[in-house]
């Protein structure tokens, strides 16, 4: 049987932190969601944080409402987190640890020591029919505790593996097992398996060679690439590069 079609959840956070750097309203994160489901985007991502250091509130209510394609709310679980995702009813929620320090998401949820409360959350969250993943390591503790948790989706974290690729570190290949025997394993514990983090052209053509990955989210790169040769064509290159990847598995 052939694999699935390969999703695209295009990140635009980083449209909103070109935004924030002057203050105002321009660019407009929402123009860049349209933009990028026009170019081919099966479905947008954002992530608004503690801080507001790029999405605001108001940008995840004008997104809800503009929008044609599923919407990825990626969201700390916290108390305030969580009346907001009841309040605005995304398609789905993903959720990721953070801290304020750190510049970018730098590892997955702690499942384990974290499970009570991300079963909670991850409850009311489906109740009120949000579709929940969980940000975690490529381990199969993790997946274990998201199958204990109830979550119907886990995204796996993919920035080990890019980084080592990108450094050119010996640990790479091993990186990359982890995240094919994670994505096996999550099919067999029947969960969905979607990647994100760190991917450019190469590591997401590779990672769509993983018959069980449904979907990638992929930001930083995509915005930088847009700088040089614009959004929708870095969008249509992805594209490629994950169908050819996705070709013959
Ligand atoms: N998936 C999750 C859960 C994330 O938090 C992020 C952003 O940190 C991404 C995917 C996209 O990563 P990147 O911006 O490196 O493509």
């Amino acid at each position: 049987m052939a694999a699935p079609r390969l999703r695209l959840g295009v990140n635009i956070d980083h449209i909103a932190t070109v935004r924030n750097a002057r203050g105002g309203a321009l660019p407009d994160p929402v123009r860049g969601a349209l933009l990028a489901i026009e170019a081919g985007a099966d479905g947008i991502t954002a992530h608004l944080r503690e801080d507001r250091r790029h999405i605001r509130d108001e940008d995840i209510r004008r997104l809800i409402a503009s929008i044609s394609k599923p919407l990825n709310f990626e969201m700390a679980v916290t108390d305030e987190m969580i009346a907001i995702a009841l309040a605005t009813k995304p398609h789905a929620a993903c959720l990721v640890p953070e801290k304020r320090s750190e510049r970018t998401t730098e590892g997955g949820l702690d499942v384990i020591g974290g499970h009570d409360r991300i079963r909670e959350a991850t409850t009311r969250l489906k109740a009120a029919g949000i579709r929940v993943s969980l940000f975690i390591e490529p381990s199969v503790e993790a997946l274990q505790a998201a199958v204990s948790i109830g979550a119907p989706v886990v995204e796996l974290h993919t920035g080990s593996w890019c980084e080592a690729v990108t450094e050119g570190a010996a640990q790479a290949e091993d990186e990359f097992e982890r995240i094919r025997i994670a994505s096996a394993k999550a099919a067999e514990l029947g969960l969905e398996c979607h990647a994100g983090h760190g991917l450019d052209y190469a590591t997401a053509k590779r990672i769509a060679g993983l018959p069980q990955v449904v979907e990638l989210n992929i930001g930083h790169f995509l915005m930088g690439e847009a700088i040089f040769v614009g959004l929708p064509q870095a969008i249509g290159l992805m594209r490629a590069a994950m169908d050819e990847g996705r070709a013959g598995v």
